[in-house]
């Protein structure tokens, strides 16, 4: 089983948010995932307060554990957020803008706030609001990704706000991915399309075979959807996705001992590493000694 300090954070089992589908983050979506030990996102984009506090309601019926309510600067609401907040929601994050003065708010109300950033400078000021995590949203996201890769922005991210749980987002569809982004310095994903193609996702059947079907290459000509489409084969209920996914992360960081081999013992402190084809070409690393 994989735990990070996000888990600890958030009080989930399974370091995976699903990421605010908009409007197709259904209350039946967020408290799926929430229940499969990762943690849910209900969007507001179109939400009236009334339909947050409906909303949120239904999520509590659903589920009794913790969830997060989506905003965007796009469309904010003053008052669905001071209506989330009413409601006592566990966790708010924010995309798309400066969060300003939204995260001391939300901290008075008692729910931790995260922000999604798409640059280093943004990761920097936001740090600097006081929010308690940060999504690093790379280029490769379905909505609003910014310009800069997920492999780069990343690991910049999570170097520049230490100690501060960074969650990578952009392009994670299955275990490789998660095992990636916590190799880059991340505590965490924030995974959107391939939750597009779960049966609790709120999209329609041709929506869904689409997704399915598509190439690596046609996110560029599909609206809503990210650049990991081509990896996704399959619609499967939301607790089989994450199941596969962290069951594949948890294979691909074991795995990835495979491609270290020391050879000999390192004779000084003052050791270099030199990466050399062996003869059964596959990488080895090999530790030798400086002279
Ligand atoms: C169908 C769909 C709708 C989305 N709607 C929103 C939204 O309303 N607000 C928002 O901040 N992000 C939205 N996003 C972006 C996701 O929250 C998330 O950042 C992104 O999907 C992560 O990248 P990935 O799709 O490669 O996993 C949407 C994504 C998808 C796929």
């Amino acid at each position: 089983m994989l735990h990070t300090t996000l888990c600890d954070l958030l009080g989930i089992e399974i370091p995976i948010i699903q990421a605010s589908l908009g409007p197709w983050s259904t209350p039946k979506l967020t408290a799926a995932v929430s229940n499969s030990g990762a943690i849910g996102s209900l969007g507001t984009v179109l939400l009236t307060p009334g339909a947050i506090r409906a909303q949120v309601r239904r999520i509590r019926e659903l589920t009794d554990r913790p969830f997060v309510v989506n905003f965007s600067q796009r469309s904010f609401s003053e008052d669905g957020f001071a209506a989330a907040l009413i409601a006592s929601v566990p966790v708010i994050s924010f995309a798309h803008g400066d969060p300003r003065q939204l995260p001391r708010r939300a901290h008075e109300a008692g729910a931790l706030f995260i922000q999604v950033v798409k640059t280093v400078r943004e990761a920097r000021e936001a740090a600097d609001r006081g929010v308690d995590a940060i999504i690093a949203q790379g280029t490769e996201s379905s909505g609003g990704g910014g310009t800069v890769t997920s492999l780069c922005l990343l690991p910049q991210v999570a170097q520049a706000v230490a100690p501060l749980p960074v969650i990578g987002a952009g392009g994670v569809a299955d275990g490789r991915g998660l095992a990636v982004a916590l190799m880059l310095g991340a505590q965490g994903v924030s995974v959107g399309t391939r939750f597009v193609a779960s049966t609790e996702a709120g999209i329609s059947e041709a929506w869904r075979r689409r997704i399915v079907e598509a190439e690596s290459e046609d996110a560029v000509r599909m609206s809503c959807v990210g650049q990991s489409v081509g990896a996704i084969r399959e619609v499967l209920p939301v607790a089989d996705i994450v199941r596969r996914t962290v069951g594949d992360a948890v294979a691909t960081l074991c795995g990835a001992r495979s491609f270290v081999r020391p050879v000999g013992p390192p004779r000084t402190a003052r050791g270099f590493i030199e990466s050399k084809p062996e003869t059964n070409a596959r990488t080895a690393t090999r530790v030798v000694a400086r002279r």
